[in-house]
Parts: C-alpha cells; structure tokens; sequence
C-alpha cells in the first residue's frame, strides 16, 4: 500500500490524473473503474483537458461505474448517469457501448441484474485500474459498514450517514434513494491496481482507520490492506490522523528510487 501524501485538493488531482493518462497511455484499451462524488471531479477535469490538449485519447477504453442509486431514472439530476455525463463522457471520446454505470431504474431481477454487470466486467477483462473515493464511513462503491468484505455486485440499503450526506441533493425526504446498486468490495478488490483519492478533514478518520486500522467489515475500505497494488492520494487534512505520516513520505522517496513503476 501506498500513501502519497499533496497539499491540497488540486495536487491530489493532479497526481491521480497524471496516473490516469500513463496508464492509458501504456495500455489503450485499458478498462477503467470510474467513481462518482466531489473528489474525484478535479481528476475529472484535469483528463478532460489533456484530452482537449490532444495527449489523451479514450476511444478504445472501456469503463465501468462502481455504482448507481437505485429507483433513481437515468435523467434525474442526481442520477450517476447523469454525473458521469455532465462531468466527463461528454467531454472526451468514449465511444459509448464501452461505458457501464448500474441500471438503477431496474424494478425486478435483480441479482440476475447484479450478476450481468459481474460478467460484464469478466468479459471485458477485468477492471485495471480502479478509481475510488472514500466515505466518512469508511464506505468505497457504497458498501456500508458491516458489507462482505468478499461481496460482489448487489443491491445495499444506504445507511444512515450515506443518506445525510446526499439528502442536499435531492428535493425532499421522499425522494432520497433508500437502496442502490453497487460493486461489491470482492468486485473492487479483483481490480489489477486501485487508486484511492481523499480530500478534506471530514475524511481523515475513515482514511487514518483504512490505513492503519485493523481490517474489518466496520471500515469496508480496510479492505483495501489484502490488495497488492493500492495508491492512497490523499491531501493534508485527509491525512490529519495518521500516525506514520513520516514513513510515508520514507516509502515513496524509496518507491521513486527502486521502484519508481509503481508511481507512473
Ligand atoms: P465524496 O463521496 O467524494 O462526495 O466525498 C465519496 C464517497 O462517499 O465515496
């Protein structure tokens, strides 16, 4: 694991994004796991212009969402479609039959909905490179405490802390999503490599717990621990409260030297 340490909101973008473009760069047809959220809106905009600059071309990737509100149609304002839309397909040149976000307007079936998004994964090949934000929960995708940590694809109830935290978005109480679709953390974990973004001291005690903590189904981001090839891009006030800060920064300084692949 591990933990690059950036000032602030800006360079954490910067660096993930500077990851993103080598990535797709030294593999085309790369198939990427996207995230939705604020954090990962600066990584967003900064692919954006290296496509616009003509370094980046996404034509032949392929991309996976990690999840979707369910009951939530593919037009609403609030819907993952419609932010993955807004903030980064319609700006660079996905051909379209390679991006898959959950079907959250499904009403019937759905773990054989749930196992079709799985084997659409296999069949591409599997995910190479995963994005991830983190809640204050310790949620990634929207696996909630207590989540398998071997689960795959399914339906999970929003907890509480999830629902407050996108309550703002949506008009009132009833129309808050209850449920959505989401990669289980077993999904997550069979991806080659995941980058981890986090921004702000809101987060700094979920991401000092994945870090640091034991693994447990109460922080489903420790998960993360088992996987072999995790970058957690986190600014200052993210990293508030980890004790190892200094390590860290002893790691990466080894890691450019002897290792320096697993930075480009
Ligand atoms: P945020 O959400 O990027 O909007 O903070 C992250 C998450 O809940 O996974």
């Amino acid at each position: 694991m591990l933990v690059v340490l950036k000032k602030d909101y800006e360079e954490v973008s910067r660096e993930a994004a500077r990851i993103v473009a080598a990535a797709v760069r030294s593999n085309p047809a790369i198939v990427l796991g996207l995230a939705t959220g604020n954090t990962p809106l600066g990584l967003y905009t900064e692919l954006i212009d290296l496509y616009r600059a003509g370094t980046l071309d996404f034509s032949r990737a392929t991309t996976f969402n990690l999840d979707e509100y369910l009951g939530v149609p593919h037009s609403h304002p609030q819907s993952y479609h419609t932010f993955m839309d807004q903030h980064f397909f319609s700006h660079v040149n996905f051909s379209r039959q390679s991006t898959h976000i959950p079907d959250g307007s499904i009403t019937r079936d759905y773990d054989s909905y749930c196992a079709f998004y799985e084997a659409s994964i296999k069949t591409a090949g599997g995910i190479d490179l995963q994005i991830l934000g983190i809640g204050r929960n310790g949620h990634i995708g929207f696996n909630e405490p207590t989540s398998s940590l071997a689960s795959r694809t399914r339906l999970k109830a929003l907890s509480r802390e999830t629902i407050e935290d996108s309550r703002h978005l949506f008009g009132n109480e009833s129309e808050m999503p209850k449920c959505a679709i989401t990669m289980g953390i077993g999904t997550i974990l069979d991806s080659r490599r995941i980058l981890l973004l986090a921004s702000g001291r809101s987060k700094a005690a979920a991401v000092a717990k994945a870090i640091e903590g034991p693994i447990t189904s109460s922080v489903s981001a420790s998960a993360l621990q088992m996987h072999p090839d995790v970058t957690f891009i986190i600014d200052e006030e993210a990293g508030y409260s980890l004790t190892q800060r200094d390590y860290y920064r002893h790691v990466l300084e080894m890691t450019k030297i002897f290792t320096p692949e697993r930075l480009s």
